[in-house]
């Protein structure tokens, strides 16, 4: 039998696409492996996608939310957030800027907002759809109804983010108060995908009280689900929420994850994220680097970026649309990559 060498490992992961529990824990569990891993995504990466990143023109559009999630800097019980909402025409005039720049996916993301009704999404997907028929629209407001997936889908929505957060009931719990689940929000991703959505999933890395087991745990979920994008970053603390004396994740473990992520899925988009980006100032190209083909600009007006404050020292708060792209389109390039202006769908065909 052959010996478990490190490049065993981790050839073995890209040519099965799965290890054992055991072999992932080895894995994930030292920096051994790390050289060999980033190597081998690198190259799974360009014989799927070339050196093409895509971008995605990310329009927070409203810090209000209803949940209290522990970790998060906009939960409803942050009496210090200073709340906004962009109206429907700010956030047109978000795409028309973003499309004027190349964009061809919007991402509107929010907290869960009683105030964007499902007519009120609606309308906005629409106006977006008639605008630019050519774009991705990607929603990521949260757990909905079965219903209202669908009538945003129908409205022109095509894509839906919602990382699972983690895989494992417990873990999830301690992570959120008791009106939230693991079981709900994999149910909203299982209704995403059979409503036809492209959907992304995804968790954060070393979020408080999270072991291998977790990590493990999510690995297998995602296997299940098969989502076509798959977002994961560092949590990151932040003071104002009940974990603000937690300890942020680290950018070693997260590099190596969106690694293994790559040899897992080999067609999935991954996005180098902006956390990722905040814990180093060098993140987001390490994350290319490692297998990562997405990055999302911020196309969200310049004067609520700040507020919308998931967690502390968020880069990017405070540069224009074109700056955010100009900035980005350096960075891809100098990690030896390059930027296309294309929607950027999942690649599946040998999935
Ligand atoms: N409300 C929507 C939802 O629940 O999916 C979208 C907004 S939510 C703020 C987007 C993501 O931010 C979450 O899925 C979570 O993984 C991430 N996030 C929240 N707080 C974070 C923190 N302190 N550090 C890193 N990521 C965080
Ligand atoms: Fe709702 Fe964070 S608690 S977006």
């Amino acid at each position: 039998m052959r010996e478990n060498t490190n490049e065993n490992l981790v050839e073995l992961l890209r040519t099965q696409r799965d290890l054992s529990d055991e072999q992932l824990r080895t894995l994930l569990e030292t920096d051994a492996y790390d050289e060999a891993l980033f190597a081998e995504a690198d190259q799974v990466r360009r014989a799927h996608y070339g050196t093409e990143v895509y971008i995605r023109g990310l329009i927070e559009f409203t810090n209000y939310c209803k949940n209290n999630c522990y970790y998060c800097g906009i939960r409803r019980d942050n009496r210090h957030a200073t709340r906004y909402r962009l109206t429907k025409d700010e956030i047109l005039e978000c795409c028309a800027e973003g499309y004027a720049l190349g964009f061809r996916t919007f991402v509107l993301q929010g907290g869960e907002d009683p105030y964007f009704t499902d007519k009120r999404v609606c309308e906005i997907v629409s106006a977006i759809r008639k605008n630019h028929p050519d774009c991705a629209i990607t929603l990521s407001i949260g757990e909905k109804p079965r219903e209202s997936y669908q009538a945003y889908f129908d409205a022109g929505a095509n894509r839906y983010l919602l990382r699972h957060e983690t895989a494992d009931d417990a873990h999830y719990a301690k992570l959120h108060p008791v009106e939230l689940s693991a079981q709900k929000r994999k149910e909203c991703l299982f209704n995403l995908k059979e409503i036809g959505y492209q959907v992304g999933s995804g968790f954060m890395v070393g979020s408080p009280y999270q072991t291998t087991d977790n990590l493990i745990a999510d690995l297998r979920f995602l296997q299940k689900l098969q989502p076509d994008m798959i977002g994961i970053g560092p949590y990151i603390t932040h003071a104002e929420t009940p974990f603000a004396d937690q300890k942020s994740g680290t950018l070693e473990l997260t590099l190596r994850l969106v690694a293994v992520l790559r040899l897992m899925f080999p067609y999935a988009l991954l996005p180098a994220t902006t956390a990722l980006g905040t814990i180093h100032p060098e993140g987001r190209e390490l994350g290319l680097k490692a297998g990562a083909n997405v990055v999302m600009p911020n196309l969200s007006p310049v004067r609520v970026r700040k507020l919308y404050e998931l967690y502390e020292n968020k880069i990017c708060t405070g540069e224009e649309a074109a700056q955010c792209r100009g900035c980005l389109e350096q960075r891809v390039r100098s990690a030896g990559y390059e930027i296309v202006t294309a929607r950027g769908d999942v690649r599946r065909e040998d999935a």
